[in-house]
Order: C-alpha cells, then structure tokens, then sequence
C-alpha cells in the first residue's frame, strides 16, 4: 500500500476527495494531512476520515523538523492540494518526481505568485477567454512551473462569472485529480 501526504491550506474539497478516493483502492491511503492553516476546514474534513493533520507556522516549513516529520511518514507521493504558500527547495530536493499540485488554469497561462483560486476565476472573466481549465504539474523550485502531467480544458460563455468557472473548475478537479494520482502511482 503506497503512502500519500496532502499538503492544503483552506477548505481541502480536493483533499476529502483523494482521502475518499484511496480509502476505496488498496493502490494508497492518505496517511497524513499536512497544513500551515490553523483554522482552515481541511483539518475537520481529514478528522472526520480519522486521517491525522500536522499545523505548522510558514517559519516552520523551512525548518528540517518538518522535513524529518515526512521523512518519518516515507511518502510515495506528496500531493499540493490548494497549498498556498511557496514550497521549499530542501523538501523538493529529496523528492524529485514525487511532489505534484493542482493549478486551476491551463499553464502556462495565469500562474505564478499571486494566482491562486477566485484571483484566477477573475482575471479569466475579465480577460473574457473562451477556455480554461485544470494543470497537473510536478513542483519545482519555481512557483507553477514544473513538467505538466495532465491538463483539461473546459469552455466559457459570456454568461460565466468568477463563480461559475470556480464550479466548472471544481467539477474538474473532483473528477480527474485522484484519476491521475492513481496513474502516477501504479505506472
Ligand atoms: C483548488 O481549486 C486548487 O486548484 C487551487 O485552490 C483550490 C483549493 O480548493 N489551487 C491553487 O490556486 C494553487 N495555485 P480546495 O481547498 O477546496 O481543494
């Protein structure tokens, strides 16, 4: 049985989906939910699954501490789940191919420092594009910039607001996300 982390900062839909997902296949489990967000609502969603959550502070997920917490856990794969802060390069360096995040748009389109979640939904609204969509990418020491693994497009309408492209998004995310997960962990 191979052994995933979830990093997440905010409400953790994706995280709960991958949880629920594994905890059906004898591929993996989520072992551990990781996250720099006290009051966020992925911890209660974890909790619920009995999965166990690390807190850290940002100043902590510098420090080797939480370096040796993974090394302890031994992770298949480490997973970035609406994780929004910068990912560092001594854990990167120990994991090489084996940490991938979620990005909801069509990289290299609207990434890098800044765009994240609704900010992302905006700006597609007001640039009126025809098209967006999800990027599975392994992280690199540079924010959304790693190889691409898998994208999906979907199309927009003039009708489409920031909230309806966040639930095609969502839809996106819930369907594909532990698809591929499972790919990269079998293949
Ligand atoms: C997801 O849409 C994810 O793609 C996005 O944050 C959301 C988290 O939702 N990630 C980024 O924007 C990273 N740059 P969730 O907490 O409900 O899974």
């Amino acid at each position: 049985m191979k052994k995933i982390i979830v990093f997440a900062s905010g409400s953790g839909s994706n995280a709960e989906n991958i949880i629920k997902h594994f905890a059906k296949t004898k591929i993996a489990k989520v072992v551990s939910v990781f996250t720099n967000n006290a009051s966020a609502k992925v911890i209660e969603r974890a909790k619920n699954h009995q999965i166990p959550v690390e807190i850290f502070s940002k100043t902590e997920l510098l420090e080797r501490n939480l370096l040796q917490k993974i090394q302890e856990i031994d992770p298949d794969l480490i997973v970035l789940a609406g994780f929004l802060l910068k990912f560092p390069d001594h854990i990167i360096e120990q994991y090489p191919h084996k940490i991938i995040n979620i990005h909801p748009a069509l990289l290299p389109n609207y990434g890098g420092k800044g765009m994240y979640g609704m900010h992302i939904h905006r700006a597609i609204v007001n640039n009126k594009e025809k098209e967006t969509g999800i990027s599975i990418h392994y992280v690199n020491e540079h924010y959304d910039e790693g190889g691409i693994i898998f994208q999906k497009n979907v199309l927009l309408t003039e009708e489409d607001t920031p909230e309806t492209v966040a639930e095609k998004i969502h839809e996106l995310e819930q369907k594909y996300f532990p698809e591929i997960i499972s790919r990269l962990l079998e293949g």
